[in-house]
C-alpha cells in the first residue's frame, strides 16, 4: 500500500463476500452449469494395477436405452498429441487415456458410458465386460522397497549437502539414527472433480470444471488434441476445495471433452468419491531416514536420506527435504531424496506437500534430540535458531519465529510442563504437552489483472485466479477498495474464467500475495488515471495540484479540503467507465516468468532468490489428553503462532490457519490411504472408511497471526501466504505431546491405538 490509500479494509475481519451466494445456493459450480441438452458419462476405472485388457465388449451396455456410446481405446479417431505430466507439463499425467490396452496404475481412464440420463449411463457401466491380463505390480512403497520392478531414481537437483556431515558422523561420539514413515494420503474436497464440455464445431470449446489453474486445461486440450489454447474457454467461478488435487488437469478431463466432440452434444462427468481416491493425484507416502551427530546440546551434524513415492510414469517428488534443509542453524547437513517408482497412480502435490510429510521426522527428531540432550524442547528449537538460510546463506527476507515461539508457548501456558513423560495427569487421564516449528517457501508469481470503475461508481476487479475456498474474492476485493478509497460493497471481483488476464495456479500459498499485488497495481494505476485527468482538468477543483498530495478515500480524490469525486472525474471526460490493465513481476522475478505465465505456464518465482530466502514460520504447541486403559489420543487444545508477513483478511487468515491446523490433526491420528499390495485398489475409497477428523475430535483451536510485520521482499502487499503453513510440523507437534503423555515413541503417521498398545 501507499500513502495515498484508504486504509479502512485491508487486513479488516472482513467475512467472506461470495458467502451469501454459497450459503442461498446461488454460487454455481462447475457440475451445476445447467446446459441444454448435456449428456451424461459415467467413467469406468481400471480394476488391474498393471498389465493390459484383453476383453472390452461393450455390447451389453450399448443395449441400454438412451446409451449413446461407449467409448474406450477400441474407439476410433481418439489419437492423442503428447501431454506433459506435472510438473514440466500442464496436466497431473503424461499417461493419456484410452491410446492403447496397456494399464499402468489401478484407477486409471478404461471406458466412458455416454448416455441420455446419469441412471442410463450408471446402469450401462455395470454392464462393460472388461478382462485383464495381469502384470506384476507394486502398489505402495513398502512394496518398491522391497523389491523393485520400476526404477528408483535418485534425484540430484533436490539434494543438497554443506560442510562435511559424513565426516561427524563417522567420528561423533553420540549419533542418533531414526527413520520415520508417512502415508499415502487423498484430498478429498467437497467439490468432487467434474467436467463439462460443450463444443462451438470442432475446435472450439467451453469447459466447465473446478480447477486451481485453467491454463492447465486450456494447455492440456491444446496439446492432446491439437487446439489453440485460447480456444479452450474454461468457466471456474466458484471451487469446492481442491488442496492440489485441482491444480492439474487429469485424463477424465480429456476423454468428456472428446466424447463431447464426437457426439456434438454437451457431456457431464462427475467423479464418483472412490474415483476421486484413484484418478487425481494423492499425497505420496515418504520414508525419511535421519543420522543426527549431538555435540552436548547442539547438532553437530544432520543427514537425511529419504525415499518418497512417486507414479508409474512422471517423477513428482514430495519434497520432504524443504523445510529439513533449512530450518535449524547445522552447518553440517545433507540431504538425498530417492523416488521410487509404484503403480499407484499419479501423485502431486496436497495442502504443503514434502513440507508437511517432510517436517514430521525432523520435528519428531528435534523432540528426541532434545530428551537426549536434557533439554526442553522449544529451547533446544531456540538454540538451533537459524538466523540467516542455512542452505543458501542469504538473510531471511523477514523472519519473527522467535516471537512465535514467544506468543505460542505464553497462550498455551507451557512453561507449566513438567517434562517427564506421563508426569501431567487429569485424574487418570494421561496429559501430554508437544510443540513443532512449521515453516513453509514463499512463492510467487508474475501476476496480471484489471479494474475498472463506472461513472456510476461500482468497480469491477478481474483476474483469471480462484477462490479454492481460501478468500480470494474477498482479499480481492479489500485491495481494491482501499487503493480506490470505496465501499467494499461496490466492489465485484470476477475470478474463474479462462478470458480474465492471465495467472499462475492458486496453489503454493501464493495467490493471495502475487495476484493481490496485481490488483493493488491496476486498482492503483487506476487512480493514478483518474488523478491525472483531474489534476489537468480546469473544471476539477484539484486542476494543477501535485498528485502526490492528493488522497483517495469514501469514493473521492481529496488535497486537504479539497475534493473530487472519481465519479465527477469520469462524468466530465465524458466516460462511461475506465479501466486499467496491470502485469507484476514480483521480487525475485523477471520477463521470464511473466512471459512464462503468459504463455500458459506458471511463471513461478523460486522462494530463494539472488537477495532473499523467503519462507513464512510458525510454532504449533498442542495437547493431547490420553485414556490409560484404551490409550486413545485425544488432541484437547492447538495454539499456533504464525509470521505470515501482513494479514490481508484477520478472519479469512485465521480460518486457512485453523484449516490447516486441523488437517495436522488428521494427518497425525486419523488419515490414511489404505492400498492393497495385491490388488492396488485402495480399500478405504470413501469418507467413511477414510478417516478425518470430526468436530468431535477437535479441541480448542486458536491460531495467532502475528501483526506488524509486512515482508516487501515477497510481495508488494508485504502478504505471505497462509494456506499451507498451518499443517506443517502439527503432526509432529502431536506426534511429540503423546510421547510426553504415554512415553511412547510412534515414528509414523497416523498414530493410530494399535500403535500404543
Ligand atoms: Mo496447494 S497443495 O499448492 O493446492
Amino acid at each position: 500500500m501507499t500513502a495515498g490509500d484508504q486504509k479502512k479494509y485491508v487486513g479488516a475481519r472482513v467475512s467472506r463476500v461470495d458467502g451469501p451466494a454459497k450459503v442461498r445456493g446461488e454460487a454455481t459450480f462447475a457440475a451445476e452449469h445447467d446446459l441444454p441438452g448435456v449428456l451424461h458419462a459415467v467413467l469406468i476405472s481400471a480394476a488391474c494395477a498393471h498389465g493390459r485388457v484383453s476383453r472390452l465388449d461393450t455390447a451389453a451396455a450399448r443395449q441400454v436405452p438412451g446409451v449413446l456410446d461407449v467409448f474406450s481405446h477400441q474407439s476410433d479417431g481418439w489419437n492423442m498429441g503428447k501431454v506433459g505430466g506435472y510438473p514440466r507439463g500442464p496436466a497431473g499425467t503424461s499417461l493419456l487415456p484410452f491410446q492403447g490396452p496397456e494399464i499402468s496404475y489401478r484407477g486409471e481412464p478404461v471406458a466412458l458410458v455416454v448416455a441420455q440420463t446419469l441412471e442410463a449411463a450408471r446402469h450401462a457401466a455395470l454392464l462393460v465386460e472388461i478382462e485383464y491380463d495381469r502384470r506384476p505390480h507394486h502398489a505402495t512403497l513398502q512394496a518398491a522397497l522391497d523389491g523393485p520392478l520400476l526404477a528408483r531414481k535418485p534425484l540430484p537437483p533436490l539434494g543438497h549437502s554443506r560442510g562435511k556431515p559424513g565426516r561427524i558422523l563417522k567420528h561423533a561420539p553420540h549419533v542418533i539414527e531414526r527413520t520415520y514413515d508417512t502415508p499415502v494420503q487423498h484430498h478429498n474436497p467437497m467439490e468432487m472433480h467434474a467436467v463439462i464440455a460443450d463444443w462451438d464445431g470442432d475446435e472450439r470449446v467451453t469447459i466447465y470444471e473446478p480447477t486451481q489453474w485453467m491454463q492447465s486445461a486450456q494447455g492440456t486440450l491444446a496439446a492432446a488434441l491439437g487446439l489453440e489454447p485460447e480456444d479452450v474457454h474454461v468457466v471456474s467461478p466458484f471451487v469446492g476445495g481442491g488442496f492440489g488435487s485441482k491444480a492439474t488437469s487429469w485424463p477424465h478431463l480429456l476423454v468428456t471433452a472428446l466424447a463431447a466432440r464426437v457426439l456434438r452434444r454437451p457431456v457431464k462427468l462427475v467423479l464418483t468419491r472412490a474415483q476421486m481416491f484413484a484418478a487425481v493425484g494423492y499425497r505420496a507416502a515418504t520414508r525419511s531416514e535421519y543420522r543426527a551427530a549431538l555435540d552436548g546440546p547442539q547438532i553437530s551434524a544432520l543427514e537425511l536420506h529419504a525415499h518418497t513415492q512417486t507414479g508409474p510414469a512422471d517423477l513428482f517428488p514430495e519434497q520432504v527435504g524443504m523445510i529439513p534443509k533449512m530450518l535449524y542453524a547445522t552447518e553440517h547437513m545433507e540431504f538425498k531424496q530417492t523416488l521410487v517408482q509404484t503403480h499407484a497412480g499419479p501423485n502431486i502435490m496436497m495442502r504443503a506437500p514434502g513440507e508437511a510429510s517432510g517436517s514430521f521426522g525432523l520435528e519428531v527428531l528435534m523432540d528426541e534430540l532434545a530428551a537426549e540432550a536434557g533439554l526442553d524442547p522449544l529451547e533446544f528449537r531456540r538454540r538451533h535458531h537459524a538466523d540467516t538460510d542455512p542452505e543458501s546463506g542469504k538473510p531471511f527476507s523477514s523472519k519473527h519465529l522467535l516471537e512465535c515461539y514467544d506468543r505460542a508457548a505464553g497462550a498455551f501456558g507451557w512453561e507449566r510442563r513438567t517434562p517427564e513423560p506421563g508426569s501431567m495427569k487429569d485424574g487418570d487421564t494421561l496429559i501430554g504437552w508437544g510443540m513443532a516449528t512449521a515453516a513453509y517457501p514463499v512463492y510467487a508469481s508474475a501476476a496480471t489483472a484489471r479494474a475498472r470503475l463506472h461513472a456510476d461508481g461500482r468497480v469491477d476487479v478481474e483476474a483469471g485466479s480462484h477462490d479454492i475456498g481460501t478468500g480470494t474474492y474477498s482479499i480481492l476485493a479489500q485491495i481494491a477498495a482501499d487503493a480506490l478509497g470505496t465501499d467494499l460493497e461496490r466492489v465485484t471481483v470476477k475470478l474463474g474464467d479462462s478470458r480474465l488476464p492471465k495467472n499462475g495456479y492458486s496453489g503454493g500459498s501464493r495467490t493471495a500475495g502475487s495476484v493481490g499485488s496485481a490488483v493493488l497495481a491496476a486498482a492503483q494505476g487506476l487512480r493514478q488515471e483518474l488523478t491525472d485527468l483531474a489534476v489537468n482538468d480546469p473544471l476539477s477543483p484539484l486542476h494543477g495540484l501535485a498528485p502526490i498530495d492528493i488522497e483517495v478515500r469514501g469514493g473521492a480524490l481529496h488535497a486537504g479540503t479539497l475534493r473530487d469525486p472519481l465519479t465527477d472525474i469520469l462524468t466530465r471526460a465524458g466516460r462511461d467507465q475506465h479501466e486499467t490493465y496491470r502485469e507484476i513481476i514480483p521480487s525475485g522475478g523477471g520477463q521470464k516468468e511473466l512471459d512464462a505465465l503468459k504463455q500458459g505456464q506458471d511463471g513461478m518465482i523460486e522462494a530463494v532468490t539472488d537477495t532473499h530466502a523467503r519462507y513464512s514460520f510458525g510454532a504449533v504447541f498442542v495437547e493431547v489428553r490420553v485414556d490409560p486403559d484404551f490409550m486413545t489420543p485425544r488432541v484437547s487444545r492447538i495454539v499456533g503462532a504464525f509470521d505470515i508477513g501482513q494479514v490481508l483478511n484477520a478472519k479469512t487468515a485465521e480460518s486457512q490457519l485453523i484449516g490447516g491446523l486441523i488437517w495436522g490433526v488428521s494427518a497425525a491420528l486419523h488419515e490414511q490411504g489404505e492400498t492393497d499390495p495385491a490388488t492396488g485398489l485402495v480399500l478405504n475409497a470413501n469418507l467413511a472408511d477414510y478417516h478425518i477428523p470430526v468436530n468431535a475430535d477437535i479441541g480448542e483451536v486458536r491460531a495467532i497471526a502475528l501483526n506488524g510485520h509486512p515482508d516487501f521482499h515477497t510481495s508488494a502487499l508485504g502478504a505471505r501466504g497462509a494456506g499451507e503453513l498451518g499443517i506443517v510440523g502439527t503432526a509432529a507437534a502431536i506426534a511429540n505431546a503423546i510421547h510426553h503423555a504415554t512415553g511412547k515413541r510412534i515414528r509414523s503417521t497416523p498414530i493410530t491405538v494399535d500403535k500404543l498398545l
